[in-house]
């Protein structure tokens, strides 16, 4: 007899990103050279997890009734304050109508705007180029997903095809929910400029009108961007305030290098208060019906980073010498791939880009077979730079070649 419901029965049994990243894994412990392309955490060139030392440092000094105790169903007063201080710093209309929930990771903060703006088996829309757990995460939920074509001709966002899903999802389902990922969109390592995201607020406001409609920044990379202010965008977002749901999903993981911690929360901005109060119950139901709190430790570490000044000024410090770890890898591999006619979009910096390639299993594949390791995807591979020494980007481009 079995004992799992039909609709469970056949869930696939590894994640496709953790399965190649295995096989890499064990055919560089068994003395093959491999190039690991697959993971989405920054590595050293030396191949050794990159970790902010401050971080690391202070996390050892979080008292044990920190680690011990429960926090807060929400998460603690002062984390919540500490978030939404630092990503509006200088957007005080967005942080006055702001409410927020600590979540395990951004992932968690994905799972309750999935679960607390769209209906069941209604689905979330996102360009057709995504991180692949937005599908697994809105199947999990009793959601579907569905896309808009990502790139236009001129290779911007194709805003024409949000239009036109938005249209149809309006017509369809009477509401959406959109995700977008940006800066540094995992998988394209596409940035979006300010007239893009200009262009988006256009698009929402004309249909705001006819149903509901929410935006979704999904922040994981936020501090990974080129842009010299990482929070500009924000002000072509403000008038979305009170005619459009806007959310962001807030990550600690990346921006501290403690993907483990798992801290992360869901913002919500909503300038009518009785609104947003019943936003903040929503939210907080959702947590105590799912994981009921976050680990009060990295709560109260993440705080401190974010609110001791000097502790904050050393983490920036620490992350700006990632950053340019990360750049001499992107302006390598711009430099050797473009020239070589590699098909991908503009690439400034952050973890990943997307090679486009119509036979991207056999193009994984034939890469396999030169040690190289990269994440096959609808019409392209994903290569995950953050986790390449500098030294083997030739041997990367050569692969995606060959
Ligand atoms: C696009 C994107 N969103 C969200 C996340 C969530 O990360 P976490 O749950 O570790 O904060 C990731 C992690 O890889 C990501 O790539």
């Amino acid at each position: 007899m079995r004992h799992l419901i039909p609709a469970r029965q056949n869930r696939p049994d590894k994640d496709v990103i953790f399965a190649l990243n295995g096989e890499a894994t064990r055919r560089k412990n068994a003395g093959e050279s491999i190039v690991n392309a697959t993971i989405g955490s920054l590595m050293n060139d030396d191949g050794s997890l990159a970790i902010l030392d401050t971080v690391a440092g202070l996390l050892k000094q979080v008292p044990r009734e920190e680690w011990a105790a429960y926090a807060p169903i929400g998460g603690t007063p002062q984390y919540l304050e500490a978030v939404l201080a630092d990503t509006f710093a200088g957007h005080d209309a967005l942080k006055k109508a702001a409410t927020a929930v600590a979540t395990p990771g951004g992932t968690g903060a994905l799972r309750h705007a999935l679960m607390n703006y769209l209906e069941s088996g209604q689905k979330m829309l996102t360009p057709n180029f995504y991180w692949g757990p937005y599908m697994t995460l809105a199947d999990e939920h009793e959601r579907g997903l569905e896309t808009f074509n990502m790139f236009s001709k001129d290779g911007l966002l194709d805003v024409a095809a949000l239009d036109a899903k938005l249209d149809a999802q309006l017509k369809s389902q009477g509401r959406v929910l959109l995700f977008l990922n940006d800066p540094c969109n995992n998988p394209t390592g596409y940035s979006m400029r300010g007239s893009e995201w200009k262009q988006v607020v256009e698009r929402l406001l004309a249909h705001s009108e006819r149903g509901p409609i929410t935006l979704l920044v999904d922040m994981a990379y936020f501090l990974y961007g080129t842009a010299n202010d990482p929070r500009a965008f924000m002000a072509e977002l403000t008038p979305l305030l009170g005619r459009v749901g806007l959310l962001f999903a807030w990550s600690g993981s990346k921006s501290f290098t403690h993907y483990g911690l798992r801290i992360g929360a869901l913002i919500a901005c909503e300038p009518d208060e009785k609104e947003r109060n019943a936003t903040q119950a929503a939210l907080a139901f959702s947590c105590r019906g799912t994981w009921s709190n976050c680990t009060r430790g990295g709560l109260f570490a993440v705080t401190k980073l974010l609110t001791d000044s000097s502790l904050k000024a050393q983490c920036d410090g620490e992350r700006e010498k990632l950053k340019r770890l990360l750049t001499a890898r992107v302006d390598a591999f711009n430099a050797l791939a473009r020239p070589k006619g590699l098909d991908y979009p503009r690439y400034e910096g952050g973890f990943f880009v997307t090679v486009f390639t119509p036979d991207a299993e056999a193009r994984a594949t034939k890469m396999k077979e030169l040690g190289v390791y990269v994440v096959p995807q609808k019409g392209a591979v994903r290569v995950a730079l953050c986790s390449v020494g500098s030294a083997d980007v030739p041997r990367l481009v050569d692969s995606l070649v060959a």
